[in-house]
């Protein structure tokens, strides 16, 4: 029994010995066949490189790598991008990537160029051929990580119910134009302290709103949480309408923002109930990540979830759609329960992007109605890349398009001339008119142009253009302009009467400027 027993616990040690010799030689051989792999193909792999800003908030973007001798592949995804590797050349020692990825309906092209240093991928991409190349150090990282989330198919369509509000275009503040990255808790307080006091609520300018960059990540319920600048977005809510002013916010439907933050991807209802829980009146929602996702003619479907969200709230909040104009936005923007929609990209502090953006809407004119506006980008007044003339152009034209009026420069300190452009209350009668007829472009010849915008009452906005550099007469025929009876004219900028006698008027028009007048 006793020998029996010895005999048997000998077996079992041996057999043990022998589980333990194949299980080391396992793992040896797997080592080594990793080894040999990571020196065969070093850039096998998932690598990720961090950039922190100064608000707490890491971006991070992943190559995930393949490597098969000379070749790599893989993906590359990056802020509001996702790209498949299309081209390499070289390798560890300095490789180049060609990647690419569809975006609606063009294909988008970035290059990256890199090389393995020790264990670090340094890697960065130029942002022209001729530009330096930005480095970023990527480290290696868990495999999944950073990987695109799932996509969650777009509901079916129905026709989101009007929200009644912006009757005529929001007016107010944005954060993006001035301040990008930079806006912070202290200064939309301190905005929102100069608009109360400096003559620009008297104006009509109401919302206050907070563009990208707000955004931390989530909790562990996925609540959307702000990064350091906004240390509590519900006591900046209550500080703002304190003042008797409003309150905006800014989100994308995609994982990410255009600059790389937190979107409402998969959260879209938990998102608005905080936002209503926050006190939040305004959301601009930014396509950008979503491109990663869904195609462009998904996007009244995505539209459409975030408009029900904000609907299922019970908050009054405006609702503005930002995805630049395609897909015609403006024939179903409304019925996704949109207030306002962009029509274009993004526009730039200079008379080409104002002026080519601002006389490209004519045709977009039917589709603006109380309720629902063409959004032609936020205003550049005030920013220095502009004269006061152009600007005078800008409110003048952005006026007689109907369009939302959303100051995007330092209203701390305004020079007394840009305070006066864009607090001009007859102008922004013009915009305000509560018939919401977007003007039109009525003659033109060369780079002069005459818009009309009708208004209730039977009164008619006139706008004479001159978008050539030197001053220039222009002959207005009134009857042309189907305004033979009516004589009864105002200049809106000089805010003068004018003496009008016969069917014809010649207005002189200084380069890149306007005479608005009110036609009775
Ligand atoms: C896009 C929008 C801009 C602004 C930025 C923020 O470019 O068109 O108006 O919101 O994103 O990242």
């Amino acid at each position: 029994m006793e020998w029996n027993w010895l005999m048997s616990e000998r077996a079992s040690v041996r057999s043990v010995i022998i589980v333990l010799v194949v299980l080391v030689s396992a793992i040896a051989a797997t080592v080594v066949l990793a080894q040999q792999q990571t020196t065969d193909s070093p850039l096998t792999g998932n690598w990720v490189a961090p950039s922190p800003s100064n608000d707490g908030y890491v971006r991070k973007t992943y190559f995930n790598l393949k490597q098969e001798g000379a070749k790599i592949s893989g993906t590359i995804r990056a802020t509001q991008f996702f790209y498949t590797i299309k081209e390499s050349t070289g390798g560890p020692d300095g490789f180049t990537l060609i990647a690419s990825m569809q975006d609606g309906k063009s294909e988008r092209r970035v290059q990256y160029e890199g090389k393995l240093v020790g264990n670090e991928l340094h890697i960065g991409r130029r942002a022209r051929p001729d530009a330096p190349i930005t480095e970023q150090v990527a480290q290696r990282a868990p495999d999944g990580e950073g990987a695109l989330p799932a996509r969650i198919d777009p509901p079916a369509l129905h026709k989101v119910k009007d929200n009644g509000l912006a009757r005529t275009p929001p007016m107010g503040w944005n954060s993006w134009n001035k301040f990008a990255g930079r806006v912070d808790d202290a200064t939309v307080r301190a905005i929102a302290d100069a608009m109360a006091t400096n003559g620009m609520k008297e104006a009509g300018y109401v919302y206050v709103n907070i563009d990208d960059t707000w955004e931390a990540g989530r909790d562990a319920q996925g609540n959307i949480q702000t990064n350091k600048k906004f240390p509590d977005m519900k006591a900046l809510a209550d500080y703002v309408h304190s003042k008797g002013l409003k309150l905006g916010i800014y989100s994308s439907p995609g994982p990410n923002t255009c600059a790389g933050y937190e979107g409402s991807y998969g959260h879209e209802e938990q998102d608005a109930r905080t936002y209503a829980a926050w006190g939040i009146d305004y959301l601009k929602y930014d396509w950008c990540g979503a491109r990663t996702l869904y195609t462009d003619e998904e996007m009244p479907a995505i539209y459409q979830k975030m408009g029900d969200a904000l609907l299922k709230t019970g908050r009054p909040i405006v609702y503005s759609l930002c995805q630049y104009g395609r897909l015609d936005v403006w024939k179903w923007g409304a019925d996704v329960g949109g207030n306002l929609w962009r029509t274009t990209g993004d526009i730039r502090d200079t008379w080409d992007s104002m002026s080519g953006i601002g006389f490209r809407q004519n045709e977009l004119s039917q589709w603006a109605k109380p309720g629902h506006w063409n959004d032609p980008d936020m205003l550049e007044i005030g920013n220095g890349g502009m004269s006061d003339t152009e600007y005078r152009t800008h409110l003048s034209l952005w006026a007689m398009l109907a369009a939302p009026l959303l100051a995007g420069n330092d209203l701390r300190n305004m020079a007394p001339e840009t305070m006066a452009i864009l607090t001009n209350a007859e102008v922004i009668a013009i915009d305000q008119d509560k018939l919401g007829q977007q003007g039109k472009q009525a003659w033109k010849s060369g780079d002069q142009e005459i818009w009309t915008r009708l208004l209730s009452g039977g009164a008619t906005a006139v706008a004479v253009f001159n978008r050539g550099k030197e001053e220039t007469k222009v002959l207005v025929k009134w009857a042309d302009l189907g305004l033979g009876k009516k004589k009864n004219v105002r200049d809106l900028w000089s805010h003068q009467d004018v003496e009008v006698a016969g069917a014809e008027s010649s207005v002189m028009v200084p380069g890149h400027g306007v005479v608005l007048l009110r036609v009775k």
